[in-house]
């Protein structure tokens, strides 16, 4: 029996040293010390042996039983240990990898080019002002010099909100507001929504962007309204940009005029985008009214001032080949996406 102890603590040296995970040292665990194990068999074998056997032989039993309990922990304890390290390593975060990426928006390609003129604009030292976009007829209309029978005034073409309110026809009501309350120098852009009671079309929208500016000091002149209208044309559209002004009409500026600019298509030879005519169409401008600057208490014999009002819609068509207005308006990310 002292052998067959022997025997099994040399196994048990031998058995646990190939053991590597937890699981399989608890396998071990029941095989020797369990009810049905090595060593509780042999002991239960302790009944035939004589009585000066007995101690001898229950001491020993009980010395390679705490030995193999030892073994036990100890390798337990390395096993842990070794587990532990191993998740550790297998769970280590990377700080140092890419992580994912979120999707990143883009901006509006309307609200693209407002950032774009606003940049020039600011460039050359204008500030941008904010005006509302429901206007009493007043601002709109009256101190803008617009007669009682100009058909902007037409509820066929314009937004009543009652009889006193309206929204706003143009950016053009902002140079008022502007106007009474700053005395020249004056050098301001305003962009920002207009309304018209236009049909749906690949052209129109009722609510669409216009960017307005006003310059007011002392010997203001038409040659520096083009001067500035040139030198923003060539940053927004090329440097190889050309301008062409045509007389027009507008109520609240005397001179008033057209301004287009060399086609961004063709450059000025004639395409299907500028049909043919070489150059487009992108503001309206002019020497403001004496009656309008008279109207905000600023004296037309002191001072002048030039306005001009773009249409950004149009503009931003232009600029991206976008061959209808209504895609703006639609959300479709698809399109979206491409600027
Ligand atoms: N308000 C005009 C429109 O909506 C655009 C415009 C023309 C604005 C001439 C101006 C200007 O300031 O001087 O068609």
């Amino acid at each position: 029996m002292e052998s067959k102890l022997n025997e099994i603590k040399e196994k048990a040296i031998e058995e646990i040293s190939k053991l590597d995970d937890i699981s399989s040292l608890e396998d071990f665990r029941v095989r020797y010390l369990g009810k049905k194990g090595e060593l509780t068999l042999i002991l239960r074998e302790m009944g035939k042996l004589t009585k000066e056997e007995r101690p001898i032989i229950g001491n020993l039993a009980n010395q390679v039983r705490s030995f193999i309990e030892g073994l036990i922990k100890e390798k337990g304890n390395y096993l842990n240990e070794k587990e532990l390290k191993e998740r550790l390593e297998e769970e280590a975060i990377d700080v140092t990898m890419p992580s994912k990426r979120n999707k990143r928006g883009n901006k509006h390609p309307l609200t693209k080019t407002i950032d774009e003129i606003k940049e020039i604009f600011i460039g050359m030292g204008y500030e941008v002002a904010q005006g509302p976009e429901i206007e009493t007829n007043y601002y709109n209309f009256d101190a803008l010099n617009i007669p009682r029978n100009h058909p902007a005034r037409d509820t066929q073409d314009t937004f009543y909100i009652n009889d006193d309110f309206v929204l706003r026809t143009a950016t053009s009501p902002v140079q008022i507001r502007i106007m009474e309350n700053k005395k020249p120098p004056i050098k301001i852009i305003s962009p920002g929504k207009v309304y018209r009671a236009d049909e749906v079309d690949a052209t129109h929208s009722p609510i669409f962007h216009q960017v307005e500016g006003l310059v007011v000091d002392k010997n203001v002149t038409m040659g520096d309204l083009i001067g500035t209208i040139e030198v923003f044309a060539k940053k927004l559209f090329g440097e190889n940009t050309k301008i062409r002004l045509r007389p027009h009409y507008f109520p609240f500026t005397e001179p008033s005029a057209e301004f287009d600019v060399s086609c961004w298509n063709c450059g000025g030879t004639g395409c299907k985008t500028c049909k043919d005519e070489g150059f487009i169409e992108i503001l309206g401008a002019g020497m403001v009214h004496p009656n309008v600057l008279k109207i905000c208490g600023i004296d037309p014999n002191e001072y002048s001032g030039f306005a001009f009002g773009l249409g950004v819609e149009r503009t931003t068509m232009g600029r991206y080949n976008i061959d209808d207005i209504r895609l703006f308006y639609e959300n479709d990310i698809r399109f979206l996406e491409q600027f």
